[in-house]
C-alpha cells in the first residue's frame, strides 16, 4: 500500500534532498493501487496561504505531501524537483507570488526568487510574471489603503486562471495529437508528461491517454530517463493507473527497439520552445529525435504556447541548467561511481526544429516546424501583446 505523509516544509520539517525509494516490493504495488492525489493544491486560509505539493522525489513508493508556507520553502521544492515540469512550474510560480503577497513579503524580490530556481522551463519565470504583473496592476488602479489585499487576490486570481487555462490547453493538445496518432500505434516517450506536471492530463501524455482511450495505442514505451529516472518512477506509475500496456526500458535500448521496428511515433513535452521552433527538453530527447530521424520514425513534441519563448532567438539562446555530479554517481543514495568521480549533468538537451516532424500546442499542430508556423499559429511574438500580462522579473 502507498503511504501518505504530511510534511510541513515551510516549519523546518524536510524530507531530505535527492530521490527516496520504498522498500523495493512497494514500488510495483504502488503502480496499482495509487490514488489520484492533485500534484498541486493551493490551501486558503485558515490551514494556509500555502501551496501543498505532491512530493514527485518520493514517488512511486510512497505519497508525500510537501506544505510550502513560504517562497523559501517553495523554491527549495522547485530545485530538489518536489514540484516539477514546465507546465506546472508555471503554475507553481504563480501560486508562490500569490503566496508572498498574501503574506506581505516582498513580492517583486519573491518573483526574482522563483524565476531564477530554475532556468531552462520557461514557464516559471512566465507564471511568476505574470502573477507579478496582476499585482502591480491592482496596487497602481486600487486606493493604497485596501491596495496590498486587493493586490494580493488579484495575484491569486491570476494564477487561479493560469492553472484553469493550462488544464484547458492540455485537453485542447490531447484533441489536436490524436490526429497524428496512427491507429495501433506504438508510442515511445521520454521523461514524465501527464498530470504531474500540469493542471490538466498534461502534455505528451495527454495525447497518449486520449490515444488510449480512443483505441488507438497498442503500447508505450517509457524511456526510464537517467539520472533522475522521471520515466520509470513517474511516467509508469502514471500509465498503470491509467491502465496503458507500457513497458520501462533503459535510455540506450532505444536505438535497438526502433531498429527492431518497434516505434511508430516518438512524443515528448518541452521546457522551452525557441522562436526558430528549437526544443529543449530532459537530457535524451535530442539523441531519441536523432535515432528517430534515422528510422523515420516521426517524432512529435506536445507543449502549450506558454513553453514558447518569443525572446528566445534559437537552440544556442536557451539556458541549460546544469544539475550535481551526485545525481550521476549515484542512484537512490548508493554509489554508482567510484568516490570523487566527476560527472556531466546537464539536466536538459535541445532538438533542432530540423528533427522535428510537428510542434503541437492547444492551438493547433505546427508542422514543418519554422520561425514562420509558429508565429502563424499565434505562438511566440504577440504572446505579450498586452504590455499588462506580464512583468518583467529580475533573474
Ligand atoms: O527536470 P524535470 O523533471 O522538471 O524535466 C521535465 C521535462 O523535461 C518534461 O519533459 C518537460 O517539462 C515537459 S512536461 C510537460
Amino acid at each position: 500500500m502507498l503511504s501518505t505523509a504530511r510534511v510541513a516544509a515551510g516549519a523546518g520539517g524536510r524530507l531530505g534532498s535527492g530521490l527516496v525509494w520504498g522498500r523495493p516490493g512497494e514500488q510495483t504495488r504502488a503502480v496499482t493501487t495509487a490514488v489520484a492525489t492533485p500534484a498541486l493544491h493551493w490551501l486558503s486560509p485558515p490551514a494556509g496561504p500555502a501551496i501543498e505539493l505532491l512530493d514527485q522525489t518520493r514517488l512511486p513508493a510512497q505519497e508525500a505531501i510537501v506544505t510550502c508556507a513560504d517562497v523559501p520553502a517553495l523554491v527549495d521544492a522547485i530545485r530538489r524537483l518536489v514540484v516539477r515540469g514546465a507546465p506546472l512550474l508555471g503554475v507553481a510560480g504563480a501560486y508562490g507570488v500569490a503566496l508572498a503577497a498574501l503574506r506581505g513579503d516582498d513580492v517583486r524580490a519573491a518573483a526574482a526568487a522563483i524565476s531564477r530556481a530554475r532556468p531552462t522551463a520557461v514557464n516559471l519565470a512566465w507564471g511568476a510574471g505574470r502573477a507579478l504583473a496582476a499585482y502591480e496592476q491592482a496596487l497602481e488602479s486600487g486606493d493604497r489603503a485596501a491596495g496590498q489585499e486587493a493586490a494580493a487576490r488579484a495575484a491569486l486570481a491570476q494564477a487561479e486562471a493560469i492553472a484553469a487555462a493550462d488544464a484547458a490547453a492540455s485537453a485542447a493538445m490531447a484533441a489536436h495529437g490524436l490526429g497524428l496518432v496512427p491507429p495501433g500505434a506504438r508510442i515511445l516517450t521520454h521523461c514524465n508528461t501527464g498530470s504531474l506536471v500540469s493542471a490538466g492530463e498534461g502534455t505528451a501524455f495527454a495525447v497518449i491517454l486520449a490515444a488510449h482511450r480512443a483505441g488507438r495505442l497498442a503500447q508505450l514505451w517509457v524511456d526510464e530517463t537517467r539520472p533522475l529516472l522521471q520515466g520509470s518512477r513517474l511516467t509508469a506509475y502514471e500509465a498503470g493507473r491509467a491502465g496503458i500496456p507500457h513497458a520501462v526500458l533503459a535510455d540506450g535500448a532505444a536505438a535497438s527497439l526502433m531498429a527492431a521496428g518497434q516505434v511508430d511515433l516518438v512524443m515528448t513535452g518541452a521546457d522551452r520552445i525557441a522562436a526558430d521552433g528549437s526544443v529543449a527538453n530532459k537530457v535524451g530527447t535530442y539523441g531519441l529525435a536523432v535515432l528517430a530521424r534515422h528510422h523515420q520514425i516521426p517524432f512529435v513534441v506536445v507543449a502549450p504556447e506558454s513553453t514558447v519563448d518569443a525572446d528566445t532567438p534559437d537552440g544556442a539562446a536557451i539556458p541549460v541548467e546544469q544539475r550535481s555530479a551526485q545525481e550521476v554517481v549515484t542512484l537512490a543514495g548508493q554509489p554508482v561511481a567510484p568516490a570523487g568521480t566527476a560527472a556531466y549533468n546537464p539536466a536538459f538537451d535541445v532538438t533542432p526544429p530540423a528533427l522535428i516532424t510537428a510542434i503541437v500546442t492547444e492551438l493547433g499542430v505546427i508542422q514543418p516546424v519554422t520561425a514562420g508556423n509558429l508565429r502563424v499559429l499565434g505562438a511566440g511574438p504577440g504572446r505579450f501583446a498586452d504590455p499588462r500580462a506580464a512583468a518583467d522579473v529580475e533573474r
